[in-house]
């Protein structure tokens, strides 16, 4: 890194600064420690009324909230609370009614600023009630969860489920700032932290064998709380999806590449009945290991790519095949395969798949030959 690029990575409060260029969308993400103390100063020059309406969830609220609506007050910005419960359920039609409602009994208006404090559910709820709220209010992200650091609070979807599934119903709304206060990952429950991490190590699996290797070597620390790994970690992360993101913001070919691991991934989500036994992290690990053993089948990617994969996911503790998730009988390879054929990259009827020539180097297959994908959900299953 150049001097130069080091002065513009260099963020207020210490923190890394990592722009995504998106035009007149453009914003930043700061990502390090003490960002919610001094929330209310990096959100003040964005205002054009000093109003917030910060909206979190039952867990979080506890945690931060003081912090954050403390810091707004210093500043000289009225604050007003909205939480809602913990969990998935909240990101639904019912919930962002009343927040909507709530939002507007808080004297939000065009010119206020809603803020997004919580993991992703939070993220997209919140998000997605200020693209709806009044035709569309600013909003930020104060992402609380390492998934939400790395990956639902940068690129600007937002929206909540339906009983058809799940984020059916969005809109794309940017953030005007993301912070990424990596202090708040402390009181983060291990497994949800080691799920956030599953996407993490997915950049580097995706684009940037640099980064796995700086994983595998410092991976460890970071999980551990030690804030400057730690920092960089989320910080390599949203350069990551910033860059993609920027290159193509409304998902019509590089940003599929993020889906390293979904398809597979997702398929067994469903399978399991999002009741909270398998997170989405722990799917995405699997199915980033199942992605490459099917790479390795094709004869696209040397074995000892997918064998490192594999080795550093299960050293964080992370699931690498159905069967390492307790307390789930699984369907056959059939049932995985038919999962994985409604999901919404399939173009023309085609399954399309992220598979990968090697560490950092992703790309897209289209209708890839059945029986080998048979094979490789077999074998993922075997006992
Ligand atoms: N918009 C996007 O691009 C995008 C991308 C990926 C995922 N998502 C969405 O993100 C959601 C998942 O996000 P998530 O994993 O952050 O889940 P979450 O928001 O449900 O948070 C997980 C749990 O951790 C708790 N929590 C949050 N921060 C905490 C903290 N600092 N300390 C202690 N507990 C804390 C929450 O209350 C919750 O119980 C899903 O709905 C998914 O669809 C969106
Ligand atoms: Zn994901």
């Amino acid at each position: 890194m150049t001097p130069q690029q080091q002065d513009s990575a260099a963020g207020p409060h210490g923190a890394t600064r990592i722009p995504v260029e998106l035009g007149p969308r453009s914003y930043d993400i700061l990502a390090g420690t003490g960002l919610f103390e001094n929330s209310g100063v990096l959100v003040k020059p964005l205002l054009r009324r000093p109003h917030c309406v910060v909206v979190t969830d039952a867990n979080v609220a506890p945690l931060y909230l003081e912090t954050v609506s403390e810091s707004l007050t210093a500043a000289g910005i009225t604050a007003r609370a909205l939480i809602v419960p913990a969990g998935e359920g909240s990101k639904s039609f019912t919930q962002l009614e009343g927040l909507l409602d709530g939002m507007l009994a808080s004297g939000l208006d065009r010119k206020s600023m809603v803020l997004a404090l919580g993991g992703g559910v939070i993220g997209d709820l919140a998000g997605f009630a200020a693209a709806v709220a009044l035709r569309g209010v600013d909003f930020a992200q104060l992402p609380t969860t390492l998934l939400a650091q790395t990956d639902s609070a940068v690129g600007g979807k937002t929206g909540v489920n339906l009983a058809a599934g799940k984020n059916l119903a969005g809109a794309f709304h940017q953030p005007r700032l993301v912070l990424a206060d990596t202090g708040a990952l402390a009181s983060l429950p291990r497994r949800e932290l080691l799920a956030g991490y599953a996407e993490v190590v997915k950049y580097g699996a995706l684009g940037d064998s640099a980064f796995f290797d700086w994983l595998e070597e410092n991976g460890p620390r970071a999980l551990a709380g030690d804030s400057a790994p730690l920092a960089h970690m989320v910080a390599a992360s949203c350069r990551a999806k910033a860059a993609v993101v920027a290159a193509d913001e409304r998902e019509a070919g590089r940003r599929a590449l993020l889906n390293l691991g979904h398809t597979f991934g997702h398929a067994l989500e469903s399978a399991a009945g999002y009741d909270g036994r398998l997170l989405h992290g722990e799917a995405v690990a699997i199915g980033m290991v199942t992605a490459f053993d099917m790479s390795v089948r094709l004869g696209m990617c040397p074995a000892a790519d997918a064998a490192r994969l594999r080795r550093h996911l299960a050293a964080a503790g992370l699931p690498v095949r159905p069967a390492d998730v307790p307390g789930i009988g699984w369907g056959g390879a059939a049932d995985w395969e038919k999962r994985m054929q409604v999901d919404k990259k399939n173009a023309d009827g085609k399954l399309v798949l992220v598979l990968a020539r090697g560490l950092g180097r992703a790309e897209l297959v289209t209708a890839p030959p059945r029986s080998v994908l048979q094979a490789t959900l077999k074998e993922a299953l075997a006992p």
